[in-house]
This record gives structure tokens, C-alpha cells and sequence, in this order.
């Protein structure tokens, strides 16, 4: 049966959220507390890019309102989804003030029957709203976990077509109530307790982020032994029990989730005592991965003062605008920091952003980028790159050496082509 569901957070997870539900039948009013956010949404304008997202927010406006007044969003409300984010605060334990002050809002709204968070929390968060929840005069409304597995750039297919809906609850009822939203997604639903929804989360990001670095690391292996970790990811991925996703070698791994996500695992296992040894371990893999990305091309230019980089791709993936934690953002400030001069270029990336960027220069086309430049760096698999005229690329650089740091293009065609081709992981 439709319900009538007010979305806390408009950023990524938010409005994706909202956009679903209102896709599969609810009525829905996403409050936000950014006026200009707000506006933008009210006025038909989708801040953010995800695949497919603007069109279904367009096609379902008559279910879909924005507003910055919580009051205004829970007036109707049967549910509260919790969509904040939760970035990391200066311990590196997630900062949950933004949950905190969506359930201080909470008090008082008249038809609410649950609150569902989706933002992800450290492990015991939900009794912990249950405790304020009851505190508040909200005994009656029921509470639910019910984590995003979605990654960036493939949301909405994420959300529609998930592999499974992960559903945390202490009664029946919260459980079907928030199963039913969901329908019309087929999907197995696992149903579970609270803490271990919260857990899931947190498990399934460590256990991907896990794969990564340790592909990164046999591909380091590979380096010093003369193997190829293309050969080897794709040969291991083939046996079952493996699986062929997340063994892609590369500069590691950033994004909104991942690097949060394990910091805060982490101090999640350090405040229970717990000395998290594999994640430290794929932590710290990834944090040297963009580091040994430098000292590959110092090996090929010797010192980099006074020499002009080209950086293509600046996303912490293809497909997306997001440059949160995005390893590219290390490459440029260590290179600027050995004395190079950075010239980048990306298809997506916003011109506004945070430093180091400004002290590097933006070209609308790769090619420019790479004009009178003294090595390149592909940072982001975009599928552009792969079909840059890399014979045009050549005779524009100043010396035609490459790091390419997700293993897009073929060693054997870029050597050819006259480049000093080095990849990670690969002879
Ligand atoms: C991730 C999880 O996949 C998702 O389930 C969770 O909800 C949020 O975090 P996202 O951050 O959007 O999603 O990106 P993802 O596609 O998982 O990639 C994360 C990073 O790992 C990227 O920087 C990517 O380049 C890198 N990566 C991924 C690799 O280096 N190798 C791989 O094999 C896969």
C-alpha cells in the first residue's frame, strides 16, 4: 500500500532514495537544510549527477516534494527515512549530529508509525535512537535499519535492482511495513536485528575494500616478480568461490564511502577494544597505493621539480561528479608538493573544489592537458581515455611517459606508440 514518507538528506543516498520510492508508488517530501539545495530541487533542477535520476525525479514531481521545514516534510509522514550523511569527525568515529538533529525533529509529528535510518551508523546507533525515540513521547513509532548497498554512478539500478534489501527490526510489523515499501523490487529481503543491519553495512564495505587492496597487493608482487595481475585477477575471479568483482588493480580506492566507512569501522573495533588487524592492513595498502603512484613516475623522470603532469581523471570513479576522497586528489598534491606542475582534465569533475586544486591548471580537453606535457597519469577509468588518438597525445608531449593507474590501455600498443608505459601490476 502507498505511503506517505518524508526523506531526510538530500545528497546522493537522499535523493536517490526519495526518487525510488516515489518511482514505486509513495508520496514523498525530502527535507534538506541547504536553502539552496532546496530551491534548486523546487525548481525542477537536480543538483547532483546519477544516471537515469533527473528523469526519474521528473516523471514522479506529482509524488515528489522538497522542503527545508521538517515540520512541513513529517506533517503527513507515516515514515522517516534517515539519509544524512555521516562524514568522519577529528577522531575518525563517525559525527552522527546530523542523525541527532533529524530525531530531535522528530518530536511531535502526528502520523508517524516508523523511523528508518539508511545512513550508515556505527553498530549500536539504533538502540540508541530507540532510547532518545522513547525519551521523546515516540514509544509508539517503530524503528528500523534498512542499509544502501547502492554505489555511486549506478544508484538508481542499484536501488531497483538491488542484490538484496537488508532489513533490521525488533518486530514483525516494522519489518513488513518497511518490506512493503519495496514492493515491486524483486530482491531477496534479509531480516534481521538491528545491530546486525548496522553491521552488514559496514561488513560488506570492508569486505570489497578488502578485495581491492588486496589485489594492489599482488599486483605490487607482480611488479617485483615479472607477473601480470590482469592475467592473475582475471584467472582467480573465474573460481567460484573468488568471484570476478572488485579485483581490478589500481591506485585504490576512494569515494564518499569507503575511506569514511573504514576509518569508522575501525574506531568502531578500537572503542570496543578491538584491534582490527586485516582492515588496518587494507587501510593502509590503499593510503600507500596513490603514494607508490608518484615514486613509479619519479622512477621514470628522476625528479619531478619544474616538470609539467598531465592528470586525466579527477572523479574517484567514471560515471560520477563526486571528487570526495578521490585518490587523484593525493596524486595532485604530492606532485605539486615534489615541484610538478599539475594540468588535469576531467569530464564530470566540478570546476569549483577544494585545495590542492586550485593551484593546478583545468583544460576542457585531454589533449590540451597533455600539450608540452612531461609525463601523464590516468587517475580515472574513463572510458574517453581509452579512445584519446594516443598517436596525437605522443608527438604533443614533451616526453611521451605514462603511469596509467587503472590498467586501461594496452602496454603493448602504448609502447609501441613510442611511450614509456608503466601500469600497476603488469610487466
Ligand atoms: C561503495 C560500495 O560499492 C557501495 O556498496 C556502498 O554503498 C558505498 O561504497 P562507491 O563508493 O560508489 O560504492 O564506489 P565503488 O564502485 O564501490 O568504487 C569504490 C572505489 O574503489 C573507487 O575509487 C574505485 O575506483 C575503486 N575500485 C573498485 C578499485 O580500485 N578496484 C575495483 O576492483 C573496484
Amino acid at each position: 500500500m502507498p505511503r506517505t514518507i518524508a526523506v531526510f538528506g538530500a545528497g546522493y543516498i537522499g535523493l536517490v532514495t526519495a526518487a525510488c520510492l516515489a518511482e514505486l508508488g509513495h508520496t514523498v517530501v525530502v527535507r534538506d537544510i541547504q536553502p539552496e539545495r532546496v530551491q534548486r530541487l523546487q525548481a525542477g533542477e537536480v543538483p547532483i549527477f546519477e544516471p537515469g535520476l533527473a528523469e526519474m525525479i521528473a516523471r514522479n514531481t506529482e509524488r515528489l516534494s522538497f522542503t527545508l521545514d521538517a515540520a512541513t516534510a513529517l506533517a503527513a509522514a507515516e515514515v522517516a527515512y534517515v539519509c544524512v550523511d555521516t562524514p568522519p569527525t577529528v577522531s575518525g568515529d563517525a559525527d552522527l549530529s546530523r542523525v541527532w538533529s533529524v530525531v530531535d525533529s522528530l518530536r511531535g509529528a502526528p502520523a508517524l508509525l516508523a523511523v528508518v535510518v539508511k545512513s550508515t551508523v556505527p553498530v549500536g546507533t539504533g538502540r540508541r535512537i530507540r532510547t532518545v525515540l522513547n525519551e521523546s513521547g515516540l514509544e509508539h513509532v517503530a524503528y528500523a535499519s534498512n542499509p544502501e548497498f547502492t554505489a555511486e554512478g549506478r544508484a538508481v539500478a542499484d536501488f531497483m535492482t538491488p542484490d538484496r534489501i537488508v532489513i533490521g527490526g525488533s518486530d514483525q510489523d516494522v519489518i513488513r511495513l518497511v518490506a512493503d515499501l519495496h514492493h515491486g523490487i524483486n530482491a531477496p529481503i534479509e531480516v534481521m536485528d538491528v545491530a546486525s543491519a548496522e553491521m552488514t553495512k559496514l561488513a560488506a564495505n570492508a569486505a570489497l575494500m578488502t578485495r581491492i587492496s588486496f589485489i594492489n597487493e599482488i599486483a605490487a608482487l607482480c611488479e617485483l616478480t615479472g607477473a601480470d595481475v590482469e592475467l592473475v585477477s582475471k584467472a582467480i575471479g573465474l573460481d567460484h568461490r573468488i568471484g570476478a568483482h572488485f579485483l581490478q588493480a589500481g591506485i585504490g580506492w576512494g569515494g564518499s564511502c569507503f575511506p569514511k566507512d573504514s576509518e569508522a569501522l575501525k574506531q568502531l573495533a578500537s572503542n570496543t577494544g578491538y584491534h582490527p588487524q586485516l582492515l588496518n592492513a587494507a587501510i593502509e595498502v590503499n593510503n600507500l597505493q596513490k603514494r607508490r603512484a608518484i615514486q613509479t613516475l619519479k622512477q621514470a623522470l628522476g625528479s619531478l621539480e619544474g616538470t609539467e603532469i598531465a592528470l586525466l581523471g579527477m572523479t574517484f570513479k567514471p560515471s560520477t561528479d563526486d571528487m570526495r576522497e578521490s585518490p587523484s586528489t593525493v596524486l595532485a598534491a604530492r606532485l605539486l608538493a615534489e615541484g610538478a606542475r599539475v594540468r588535469c582534465w576531467d569530464p564530470l569533475a566540478p570546476q569549483e573544489l577544494p585545495e590542492p586544486w586550485s593551484q593546478t591548471t583545468r583544460h576542457p580537453r585531454a589533449l590540451d592537458a597533455l600539450d608540452g606535457a612531461d609525463a601523464v597519469i590516468l587517475a580515472t577509468a574513463w572510458p574517453e581515455l581509452r579512445e584519446l588518438p594516443w598517436h596525437e597525445a605522443h608527438d604533443l608531449m614533451r616526453r611521451p611517459v605514462m603511469f596509467d593507474g587503472r590498467n586501461l590501455l594496452d602496454p603493448a600498443k602504448m609502447r609501441a606508440l613510442g611511450f614509456t608505459y608503466m601500469s600497476v601490476g603488469r610487466p
